[in-house]
């Protein structure tokens, strides 16, 4: 067992972390104030090959492991949540599907700009009355000749308003209505109408979203893997897409922890730093070993899913436990700030707000919790309740 990261690992960490330092960290809590999405940012990481970091050389990627994209992923979150998440969702839920389940024409002609950045990917399963049950989801797909005419409506489609590449779920067989019915598909920018921009508790430099389909014919080659195979899609998507929320966690919990830790050592209260009183020094304690730990939990999800082995539990595990550690520190990082930490002057609010929805989005803890307990107890069918609601 190694634990250090090799060249190529270490040298894509170093650069997402001098473009987060020099590009993101100086207007974030500008963008979360005025709930701007950076759109000149994803041409900037693109050219610097970290919107396709683990996509191969070959379809325009960086040709990097998957843990190298973790990597970048951390590093962008502690800068901005709202940035990890938006390159999160068109890595690992809109440009990987393609690459593992596209036909040659769909990988070749989607995939080089997704990686490049010149187009944003979208991943659109939940819909109103169907979040945590996936499987339920209403959106049809009717075959038209030889192709399918799309009617639905999906809710909270994170990089909607951005986008210009859809994978979307649909039902094509209106004779079931669990998940063995739904398929894939890969939209464009015109079949989809942006209804409303969300407002949400945190993560204001992305966009989140609710899409119409009126309607609107697509043909064949438009689906991705075969008819009803999308709810694997979905979920082998996800599996993947877990383990950077995972790593988005894992950021914003260092970002808290450093602030507090730098704020530690100069506030003076009593006649001493406060990092000379034992409870401030416990809390550092506390949070320093749970963001190691988190980070080993993704990082070995990260390594299973790059050696090709199953990381369907280990991955559920690292969100899990990532996105607890984040909310638990960053609001500790509030407590160790002090008055200074409810204020907008210290950042440590925004990661609060921010680390939230990391126990929510890509599946509630509740929902991790059902996957980790079906991988542990060797369950595969449906015998567990489903609660949490996306
Ligand atoms: N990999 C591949 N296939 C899988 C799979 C996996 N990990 N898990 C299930 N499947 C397959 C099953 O084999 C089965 O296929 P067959 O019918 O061919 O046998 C099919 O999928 C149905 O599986 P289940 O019976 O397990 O399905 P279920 O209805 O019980 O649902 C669930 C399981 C885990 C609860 C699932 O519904 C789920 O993950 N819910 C949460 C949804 C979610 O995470 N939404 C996130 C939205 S995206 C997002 O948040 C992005 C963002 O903005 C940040």
């Amino acid at each position: 067992m190694d634990f250090a990261l090799n060249d190529e690992q270490r040298g894509i960490q170093e650069l997402a972390r001098e473009v987060a330092e020099a590009e993101i960290v100086p207007h974030a809590a500008a963008w979360d104030r005025e709930h701007r999405f950076p759109v000149e940012l994803y041409a900037r990481l693109g050219e610097l090959g970290l919107m396709g970091v683990c996509v191969p050389e070959e379809l325009g990627g960086a040709g990097a492991d998957f843990l190298s994209y973790v990597l970048v992923l951390e590093e962008l979150s502690r800068a901005d949540a709202g940035v990890g998440v938006t390159v999160a969702v068109h890595t690992s839920a809109a440009t990987l599907p393609i690459v593992a389940f596209g036909s040659g024409e769909q990988r070749g002609r989607l995939v080089p700009p997704l990686a490049r950045g010149e187009l944003l990917g979208a991943f659109a399963l939940t819909e109103p009355e169907s979040g945590s049950d996936a499987g339920s989801l209403r959106t049809t797909a009717t075959r038209d000749g030889d192709g399918w005419v799309i009617d639905g409506t999906k809710q909270w489609i994170t990089n909607a308003s951005h986008a210009g590449l859809f994978v979307l779920f649909a039902r094509t067989d209106p004779t079931t209505t669990g998940a063995r019915g739904v398929s894939a598909f890969l939209l464009d920018r015109e079949h989809v109408e942006v209804v409303r921009e969300e407002e949400k508790l945190g993560l204001n430099s992305s966009s989140t979203a609710d899409i119409r389909l009126g309607g609107v014919y697509v043909p064949a080659d438009r689906m991705l893997h075969a008819e009803r195979k999308g709810f694997t899609v979905a979920m082998a998507t996800l599996d993947g897409g877990r383990i950077g929320i995972a790593a988005q966690a894992v950021g914003i919990a260092q970002a808290a922890y450093d602030t507090a830790r730098a704020y530690a050592l100069e506030r003076r209260q009593f006649g001493s730093r406060i990092a000379d009183f034992q409870a401030i020094q416990f809390t550092l304690a506390e949070m320093s070993t749970s963001i190691d730990a988190a980070r080993l939990l993704t990082y070995r999800a990260a390594w299973r899913k790059q050696a090709g082995l199953p990381h369907t539990t280990e991955g559920a595990k690292a969100k899990l436990f990532a996105s607890r550690v984040a909310v638990d520190v960053a609001r500790d990082a509030i407590q160790v700030l002090g008055g200074y930490g409810y204020t907008k002057e210290f950042p440590v609010e925004r990661y609060y707000r921010d680390a939230k929805v990391t126990e929510i989005y890509e599946g509630t803890s509740e929902i991790q919790r059902i996957v980790i307990a079906r991988g542990i107890l060797q369950q595969h069918e449906r015998t567990l309740p489903v609660v949490g609601a996306v």
